[in-house]
């Protein structure tokens, strides 16, 4: 097979001609690597890969993260279980975020396998961090290049988390748990402009679930700020969404990339398994 790497709109690219059932060469490995680095997001159609499958291309790009929050498969620990049931409301993942800003050494990616899709709509849509900051307007550049924020789980996993009066019930029926773990977290900071460990390239690295604020200013200001850049951030010209299909896959950057699901399958079934790999401190 030939490995093909095509565009995917505005954000990503769809990897063809690759079986991720099978051990994948190195030179089409480092393919696929440096299209995750250009793109951010890259996207498998037509896979029929098992839960050992899924965890074997993890491991080829790090030690895998086991989440600390999320449901976990109950043969396989390292794949964190994203499933929103027909009775449910909320759904996992329903806001812009980028996962883990809230550990010291941010999460690299996660690679999310479809298990079982609704018939229609419950897409993911992804936002470009490469595309928004080069997109700033020079002002508002100016005013955040060499900027620190700090960032935080504790608000949204942790036990007082304000965050789930709107997620009553992923918390309720166990799929979101572990509360204590969330509370005892040290609160990272991370550059608000990261240079991309993998591509060199600049990109924008806070988002609006886990960043609290940013250092060095008036608690007003330091919101009004983080909201003049999540408003730039989510234009439409940086974003792209990604439908479903039996045996989709997408791996998406946490570095480079923010994503949300959309919650727009009410009365039916959604089961994702979510693999996340660990990343390294950013400056
Ligand atoms: C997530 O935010 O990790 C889940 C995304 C999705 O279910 O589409």
């Amino acid at each position: 097979m030939t490995i093909e790497i095509r565009k995917h709109g505005r954000v990503g690219a769809e990897v063809l001609g690759i079986d991720l059932a099978r051990p994948i060469p190195d030179e089409d490995f480092a393919l696929v690597r440096s299209a995750f680095a250009e793109h951010g997001v890259v996207f498998f159609r037509d896979q029929s890969i098992t839960e050992p499958q899924h965890i074997a291309f993890a491991r080829r790009w790090g030690a895998i993260n086991i989440n600390r929050f999320f449901a976990a498969h109950p043969d396989y620990p390292e794949i964190a279980l994203v499933v929103k049931e027909p009775d449910q409301q909320h759904n996992i993942g329903g806001g812009w975020h980028t996962d883990h800003s809230y550990d010291l050494e941010p999460a690299l990616g996660s690679i999310l396998a479809a298990r079982e899709l609704p018939p229609e709509g419950g897409a993911t849509a992804f936002a470009s961090m490469y595309a928004a900051y080069d997109g700033l307007p020079e002002p508002l550049r100016a005013r955040i290049e060499g900027r620190r924020a700090v960032h935080s789980a504790r608000h949204i996993f942790g036990s007082k988390a304000v965050a789930y009066e709107a997620l009553q019930d992923t918390r309720s029926d166990g799929r979101i748990g572990n509360s204590s773990a969330a509370d005892v977290l040290d609160d990272p900071v991370h550059p608000v402009v990261i240079t991309h460990p993998l591509s060199g390239k600049r990109a924008i690295y806070v988002n609006p679930s886990f960043t609290l604020h940013i250092l060095g200013l008036a608690e007003e200001e330091s919101r009004d700020l983080l909201q003049e850049i999540y408003a730039h951030c989510q234009k439409p010209e940086f974003q792209e969404d990604f439908h479903w299909r039996d045996g989709s896959i997408a791996f998406w950057d946490n570095r480079a990339t923010w994503h949300y699901a959309y919650n727009d399958y009410h009365g039916h079934r959604r089961e994702m398994h979510r693999i996340t790999i660990e990343g390294v401190a950013l400056g």
